[in-house]
């Protein structure tokens, strides 16, 4: 495969960006690989520079459910483009998406946009910290909720790949307050709970989705909502991923459980720049202006990204919209499944709707702690023949691979077959 211009324009990039890239599981360090260089995306291809094209299981990390330039998405976006793309001041979209979320999701009653998930998870730490009275906060080994410091340890995404598992310049203090525990691990959230009284905060993955996908057992989350609830600390589902991804009401939806606050993204800005933290009127209402918890945002409730999200939402439900992603799913996942049952072979696929990981060199995980003995060398190889295979993976065993509407039978039916051959010839 040819990519000369895709090595100029990282080179030169690498010049003027650290890395070369504006997040760093972009340059696919892990794997030593150029990164790519994209043109365009259309439906479920992206094109590079250098005139290659992939079929896309990344989806912008899970923001694209329609596929790439969904024409409804784009012609929404055009339109308000033409209108103005940003105020600072309020407009009705920003009403409408409210509105449309709330109804949504079982646990919001009141919302509030912001640009990137990392924001929603630290406006509502920081609200939960208010509302609680108290400092400590719970977070889970693994999990990654975006790049805000008091949750830089243990995370999951790029941070497995820094040496220590967390980030240089994160203080003592600054973590002074956090835990990180054992994803799937009851006793252990019993067990803090049991010896401090300071927790006023528990945060998590309903269904961990970036140390590749290791869905939260109901036992897990049930205990999460029992504790929390005696202790009067707040539970924070952080559902930028699973939102609107594991079905219409996200992973509480699918749990019938309730967090008192709710973090979204990535999806409900349909590929802009959007998110949102959300939850019980009583609790919502602490925010300035109404209440002393102060959070702002010169770009939050964006007309561009509000029109992107308004258009994806009402995509998302037409009757057979998950029903139909689910069959896509099948089509491509259950022969793996059935592959690796009928072999023993050392492999996990962990799928839950259109959200999947493959992991080589172990049988199951429910955690963290269960991926130490991952097979790196051999995911390479995998990664390095689906990628000449015009098959475009995320870049890391550790993070998860989305499906959207615009997959088609061809493409599911040669990743299937392509990766079925792999299999045959590797065990
Ligand atoms: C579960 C989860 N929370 C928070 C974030 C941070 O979102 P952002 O990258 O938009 O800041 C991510 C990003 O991947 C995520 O997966």
């Amino acid at each position: 495969m040819q990519r000369p211009q895709t090595q100029y324009i990282f080179e030169e990039s690498c010049r003027l960006i650290p890395g070369g890239v504006n997040s760093p599981i972009r340059a696919c360090h892990e794997l030593k690989m150029l990164p790519l260089q994209i043109e365009k995306g259309s439906g479920e291809i992206i094109y590079d520079i250098d005139g290659n094209h992939w079929i896309d299981y990344c989806m912008s990390w899970g923001a694209l459910p329609l596929g790439h330039a969904y024409p409804k998405v784009v012609e929404a976006v055009q339109k308000q483009m033409a209108l103005g793309s940003s105020f600072g001041i309020p407009t009705p979209l920003e009403m409408q998406m409210a509105r449309e979320i709330i109804a949504l999701m079982p646990s919001i009653e009141k919302i509030r946009f912001v640009s990137s998930g990392t924001e929603a998870v630290m406006s509502a730490i920081r609200l939960s910290r208010a509302i609680s009275g108290k400092p400590c906060l719970i977070k889970f080994n693994g999990c990654y909720h975006g790049h805000f410091d008091p949750l830089l340890i243990q995370a999951g995404s790029g941070v497995t790949e820094l040496a220590n598992s967390s980030s240089l310049g994160v203080t003592k203090e600054t973590i002074a307050h956090t835990i990180s525990l054992p994803y799937n691990d009851c006793e252990s959230v019993k067990e803090a709970f049991r010896l401090r009284s300071d927790i006023g905060v528990v945060i998590v993955e309903p269904m961990a989705a970036n140390m590749g996908l290791i869905p939260g057992t109901r036992a897990f989350l049930e205990t999460l909502r029992e504790e929390t609830k005696k202790a009067g600390a707040l539970l924070i589902f952080d559902e930028v991923i699973t939102g609107f991804r594991i079905g219409l009401h996200g992973a509480q939806g699918h749990f019938g459980i309730d967090p008192d606050l709710t973090c979204l993204g990535k999806i409900i800005g349909g590929g802009l720049p959007a998110a949102a933290f959300g939850g019980k009127s009583c609790f919502m209402d602490f925010l300035a202006p109404l209440g002393g918890v102060y959070q702002a945002g010169t770009l939050s409730g964006n007309p561009l990204a509000m029109q992107a999200g308004l258009a994806t939402l009402k995509q998302l439900q037409t009757p057979s919209f998950y029903s139909d992603l689910q069959e896509k799913a099948d089509l491509l996942l259950s022969p793996l499944q059935e592959w690796i049952d009928k072999k023993n072979a050392p492999i996990c696929l962990h799928r839950q709707g259109s959200l999947f990981t493959l992991f080589f060199g172990v049988r199951q995980a429910t955690s963290k702690e269960d991926l130490a003995n991952l097979d790196a060398p051999l995911f390479r190889k995998f990664y390095e023949y689906l990628f000449s295979r015009g098959i475009y993976f995320p870049p890391s065993q550790w993070e998860a691979c989305f499906l959207s509407s615009a997959h088609t039978e061809k493409s599911l039916t040669y990743t299937r077959d392509s990766i079925l051959a792999f299999f045959e010839a590797n065990f």
